[in-house]
């Protein structure tokens, strides 16, 4: 068993569970923007595994942004604080926006930086997430695409982090509560 896996209660998805759904979502979203002028905004760091896979996936021309945003502080349980660090390098005026995101849990993140892409006049602004946790949702806001809703517990893996840990594990998994409360 490696470092990681001893860390882990039981796994949610397999990395090939993955792989499947990630391809599905790139056919999908490749019609949409066939033709059209993309741009991938993703929110570091949790969603660069998943941007990766995903927009090789893509038929279609598309270009790259990063932000860094985070509601998170090293802990489980969200802040409802939005700090941007580092902010887009693009105009994104007229632009058609798809923002790339790892999960949406309480949308706070997401919603702010939506409504951001839009004050600064993207021409359109659309999310896709590998994951979705419609329990802990606050703020008002959906994914136009899912890959996977998931239930109301701490996942790890594909990016996603505990304390900047596990982000390396292939597959997605729940982890064990003796982790976080030491
Ligand atoms: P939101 O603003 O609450 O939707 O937070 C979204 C961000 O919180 C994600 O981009 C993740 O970085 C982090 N996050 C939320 N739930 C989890 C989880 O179950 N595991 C790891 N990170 C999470
Ligand atoms: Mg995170």
């Amino acid at each position: 068993m490696t470092q990681m896996e001893q860390g882990i209660e039981r796994t949610l998805l397999t990395e090939q569970q993955i792989a499947l759904r990630v391809r599905e979502l790139g056919t999908q979203i490749s019609e949409k923007y066939r033709d059209k002028d993309l741009l991938l905004v993703t929110v570091l760091k949790g969603a660069v595994v998943f941007l990766t896979d995903f927009m090789r996936t893509l038929d279609c021309h598309c270009e790259l942004d990063f932000m860094v945003a985070s509601s998170y502080c090293g802990g489980v349980k969200s802040t409802g604080v939005l700090k941007i660090t580092k902010d887009l390098d693009s105009d994104v005026k007229g632009r058609n926006i798809l923002i790339v995101e790892d999960i949406l849990d309480s949308g706070l993140t997401l919603s702010h930086i939506k409504k951001l892409m839009q004050e600064r006049g993207a021409a359109s602004v659309e999310i896709v997430t590998l994951l979705d946790k419609p329990a802990r949702r606050k703020a008002e806001i959906n994914a136009d695409y899912v890959g996977f809703v998931i239930p109301d517990e701490f996942v790890v893996g594909y990016g996603l982090d505990y304390d900047e840990k596990y982000r390396n594990l292939p597959s997605i998994g729940i982890l064990k509560p003796e982790v976080y409360t030491g």
